[in-house]
């Protein structure tokens, strides 16, 4: 990976690429060109965060592993309807991730599996940390937008926590997948609270 994929001309400005981006889910049976794939790692590796840590690790799945991984998945989701859990929209995702050319699951290396006692420091640190994946992971989905890639930001793989980590040889923490591939839709844009509605101003 080169800082010359880096420099290449954005296509659309920042706040574009913010206003455009939607989470798409229908992609074009179409792989993603790996210097594209790159170029969006390197987005995500270009994140600030906290004393510049970067703790951040990127799993790339794509291909003829994605099936594997969705049946991992489902089986995931099963196991929590046997528990009487609410799964959600949770098989939906699943079905998405299939069809998705590449998934990128993120992963907190500092951080511990969610269901460890933690004490309170290490919940502080984990705020750091998630709030440091969360921006490569917006960087992710603002560099595919910039180059016409459609994304989904997936929490969804929670529901097969342990066997997505296992199948992927990780023991640290699972914080997200992103799906990427060429979109087959464009959706309009999910509605917005106000920014008055969100914005308490204190001082003049
Ligand atoms: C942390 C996070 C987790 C998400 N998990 C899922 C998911 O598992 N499945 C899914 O279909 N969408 C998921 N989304 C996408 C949201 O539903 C979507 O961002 C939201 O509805 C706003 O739509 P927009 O992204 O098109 O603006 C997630 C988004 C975020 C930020």
């Amino acid at each position: 990976m080169t800082d010359r994929i880096i420099e290449r001309r954005p296509t659309v400005n920042t706040f574009e690429a913010m206003t455009a981006r939607r989470s798409i889910r229908k992609f074009r049976d179409e792989p993603v060109l790996e210097e594209d794939m790159e170029r969006i790692l390197t987005a995500a590796t270009r994140a600030p965060s906290g004393k510049n840590s970067q703790p951040w690790r990127f799993v790339v799945v794509k291909g003829d592993r994605r099936s594997e991984m969705v049946g991992i998945m489902r089986a995931g989701i099963e196991e929590k309807k046997s528990m009487e859990w609410d799964t959600g929209s949770s098989e939906w995702t699943a079905a998405i991730m299939e069809q998705a050319p590449v998934t990128v699951f993120v992963f907190n290396p500092e951080g511990t599996h969610p269901w460890l006692a933690h004490s309170i420091d290490q919940n502080f640190q984990d705020l750091v940390n998630i709030q440091s994946v969360g921006a490569a992971i917006q960087n992710m989905l603002l560099a595919a937008t910039d180059m016409g890639i459609g994304s989904l930001w997936i929490c969804d793989v929670f529901y097969a926590y342990e066997g997505l980590a296992a199948w992927l040889g990780e023991d640290c923490q699972m914080v997200a997948a992103v799906s990427f591939g060429y979109p087959a839709e464009s959706p309009e844009a999910s509605p917005r609270k106000r920014v008055s509605e969100v914005v308490r101003t204190v001082g003049s």
